[in-house]
């Protein structure tokens, strides 16, 4: 088995168009399709049918997560080791999500929702897929961004999902942060080639704290900030700074139903095979001070207790 890629994350919005806005015109994303309650968006740099999907909804959230599979078999693996371990699952229909192919959908401990698919449609890179244009063009403004790299989400017993993920599933751990009882209450797994697709936060179970989009350069994170600024998008106090775990430049700022939004880049690349990452661990005080935010070497205690 092996699962190959973070694929899409679908996401609960309280105003169907306003975040339509946002995505499109803040964060960059072109719209592939549009259905009654929901919106489908990609980044210029893939080809599959879509990233982000935005839910018409009375909250704000995670709906579920999409992975890729490198063979249409790991599905039935997948449906069977996850209820060998006593998760639910539930069979994803082909087309039941806008472009993706049959799948299955298993409940982690933390209450978070994966689909893992074979089948993505391809729609081809934003600039075409024959004698491609080489600048890109803008969107409402915003450079186009590379794709959607990772998730934070939370949960009441990081460590129980983050075992399950790399013992059943063969993700990564890249790093993991513990507090002095010796328990995690933080982690990092990937199955790509960057330090995290998935990352797990003490929190409420079910619970999202930000989703995250690379882009090309350190200077574009700037410029995103500039952008978001002037276009008065809620973002922390401290707008621009860098994590000292995985070293990028980020910017956090929300979208209008309160999804934590982030544009990061320079994170470290990995191997993308199972087994091959030597963890990286950190103690509670790194995390909450330059492990956290380098410059400012303290976390806001809002920055971990705001999630959706
Ligand atoms: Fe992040």
């Amino acid at each position: 088995m092996a699962v190959t890629r973070l694929n899409y994350v679908s996401l609960y919005v309280t105003d169907l168009d306003l975040a339509k806005k946002h995505y499109e015109e803040v964060v960059g994303l072109r719209v592939t399709d549009v259905t009654k309650n929901q919106v489908y968006f990609q980044s210029s740099d893939s080809q599959n049918h879509h990233c982000v999907i935005i839910n018409a909804s009375d909250r704000a959230g995670i709906e579920h997560i999409g992975f890729k599979v490198s063979d249409p078999s790991d599905i039935k693996e997948i449906k069977l080791v996850s209820e060998n371990y006593g998760l639910e699952t539930s069979d994803v229909g082909a087309g039941e999500i806008l472009g993706i192919g049959e799948g299955v959908k298993i409940k982690l401990p933390s209450g978070h929702y994966l689909n893992f698919f074979y089948h993505a449609d391809v729609i081809g890179y934003a600039n075409g897929m024959f004698n491609p244009k080489s600048v890109a063009d803008e969107v409402m403004g915003v450079n186009p961004l590379s794709h959607l790299d990772h998730l934070l989400v939370t949960c009441e017993d990081p460590a129980k999902t983050i075992k399950f993920l790399q013992e059943v599933l063969d993700f990564n751990v890249t790093e993991t942060a513990s507090a002095p009882d010796g328990s995690i209450i933080a982690g990092f797994t990937t199955v790509g080639n960057t330090m995290h697709n998935i990352a797990f936060a003490g929190g409420p179970n079910g619970g999202l704290h930000h989703i995250a989009f690379y882009v090309y350069d350190r200077a574009d994170v700037i410029r995103r900030t500039d952008l978001l600024k002037s276009r008065n998008v809620p973002t922390m106090e401290f707008g621009l700074t860098r994590h000292g775990i995985a070293g990028v430049t980020t910017v956090y700022f929300f979208d209008p139903s309160g999804n934590r939004n982030e544009f990061q880049c320079g994170a470290y690349e990995t191997p993308g095979v199972p087994n091959r990452v030597e963890l990286v661990t950190w103690d509670v005080d790194s995390l909450m001070g330059k492990g956290g935010f380098y410059y400012e070497a303290a976390v806001e205690p809002k920055f971990f207790q705001t999630v959706s």
